[in-house]
């Protein structure tokens, strides 16, 4: 297996300390977080895996630009500066600044969410985008090909659209009740993985053919376009930008989480293609909700650090080593017989909780009883993205089954070295020599919404 890993192409100007603690200091500090590491202090986290969102490290030029914000209420110059860069990127007509992905949701969902019996479509829906589907009374249903749910076969494009679920849904439900076709890319939940041009072409065409409104989810379009370029036949000479545009050009609107692939701490973007209406809708929504739309809860500094990153995001040299790090962690796993999700994809590893942990049952949390093991082996914090996550359906209130029990080990943008995933990948080793151990969890507290950011639980 080549484990040979890709120097960083970065040298590292500012350090930020971090420091470890005892396995008996840990054991304590996530009993008194409920069996929750969303809840600890990330001071008492050697390695912090939660996720890849506003947690990565700004570049020198960022830090430059964050000098330059202007902080004008209205008509701000950092702005004009990043409505530049959105429109160069997109080649989109409207753009709107948010605070971050969920603001975008919150503004744009409930506008195309136009009676009460409606649904959207997405390959796979992120859990917030989700949430404000069905806060506007809609359905979320994912429509993501089979392969996603088979972490052990190679698929180049596990994000891939299942076009024949795809249509068949738009039939049942009538054309007339999807508020709206959601591109995710990468597929976050199912392991960052990547959705190809072909599929996205494919699905356009579709949609198009029933006049359904086409949102890309893009909190990652960068790194989606880095897999088409190393995966798919015709794209290896074309650069990323310019896979970006193809993609953008299939689609209406653009909903970002700019913590991601903006290389930003916080940030999110609405752009739209053309549709004029749809605009001004989203500039009278985005003021009570966000702010006023040339600043949209984020501050001047912010819009100017995101503008670089934007653009910092596309270089190949970036990316290609950003990518490397997922595949180092994940080869150093599946080596040691972890079963992962696999191929590796864009922003993380994911462990198959459900193969790790077999003899725990969904509704007991396997992937969270994996997760918790790992902070207290090597205070690791990785995430479950499983039925704790999926929550309960909101017809029958059962909890989701789901044959993705995963253990999320994201990777923050330029933060950790080799080293780092060396520790992750120890720590791992250590969880799965003993996994029999592994003891399945239950609520002692169950929040209504998202209940696995505050949820409190204990071992069975
Ligand atoms: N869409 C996708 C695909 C995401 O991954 C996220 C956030 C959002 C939308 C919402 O954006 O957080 O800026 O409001 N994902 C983070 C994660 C939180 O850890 O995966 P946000």
């Amino acid at each position: 297996m080549d484990t040979k890993y890709k120097a960083e192409p970065y040298r590292i100007k500012v350090v930020e300390p971090i420091k470890e603690t005892t396995k008996e200091k840990r054991i304590e500090l996530l009993q008194n977080a409920g069996y929750n590491p969303f809840t600890l202090r990330s001071e008492d986290v050697y390695i912090d895996l939660l996720t890849d969102s506003g947690t990565g490290a700004m570049s020198d030029k960022q830090w430059g630009a964050l000098m330059q914000g202007d902080e004008a209420y209205a008509g701000s110059r950092s702005f004009y500066r990043l409505e530049g860069v959105v429109k160069h990127i997109t080649n989109y007509k409207h753009f709107i600044p948010v605070h971050q992905g969920r603001g975008a949701e919150q503004v744009v969902i409930p506008l195309l969410t136009k009676h009460d019996k409606m649904t959207f479509i997405s390959n796979m829906h992120f859990d917030t985008t989700k949430a404000h589907v069905e806060l506007a009374g809609a359905r979320a249903i994912d429509c993501v090909i089979e392969a996603c749910y088979d972490t052990k076969t190679y698929h180049p494009f596990k994000g891939n659209f299942d076009l024949d679920k795809l249509k068949h849904l738009i039939e049942e439900r009538g054309a007339d009740n999807i508020g709206g076709i959601i591109m995710t890319i990468t597929n976050n939940s199912a392991g960052g993985q990547p959705v190809s041009m072909a599929n996205l072409k494919a699905t356009a065409k579709i949609a198009n053919a029933y006049h359904i409104p086409i949102l890309i989810d893009g909190a990652r379009y960068a790194e989606n376009a880095y897999f088409i370029k190393q995966r798919e036949k015709g794209y290896e000479d074309k650069s990323i930008l310019e896979i970006a545009q193809e993609t953008f050009a299939l689609a209406d609107i653009f909903l970002m989480s700019a913590k991601k692939d903006g290389l930003s701490n916080i940030g999110g973007l609405i752009a739209i293609k053309d549709d004029e209406a749809l605009f001004q809708a989203c500039q009278s929504r985005v003021v009570p909700l966000e702010g006023f739309p040339t600043y949209g809860g984020m501050t001047g500094r912010d819009m100017e650090a995101l503008a670089v990153g934007l653009q910092e995001a596309l270089e190949e040299d970036y990316l290609s080593h950003r990518i490397d790090q997922v595949r180092y962690l994940g080869d150093r796993l599946k080596a040691m017989n972890i079963p992962i999700q696999w191929p590796t994809g864009g922003h993380a590893v994911f462990v198959d909780g459900k193969a790790f942990a077999p003899h725990i049952p969904f509704d007991q949390f396997p992937a969270q009883s994996i997760v918790n093991q790992l902070y207290i082996e090597s205070g690791v914090r990785a995430v479950e993205i499983g039925s704790l996550l999926l929550g309960r359906d909101p017809d029958t209130k059962e909890n989701i089954d789901t044959p993705l029990q995963l253990v999320r080990l994201t990777i923050p943008r330029r933060t950790y070295t080799q080293n780092h995933l060396d520790v992750v990948a120890e720590g791992m080793k250590k969880v799965y020599q003993n996994r029999e151990q592994l003891k399945g969890l239950s609520f002692t507290y169950e929040p209504k919404i998202l209940r696995h950011f505050t949820a409190k639980l204990k071992p069975l």
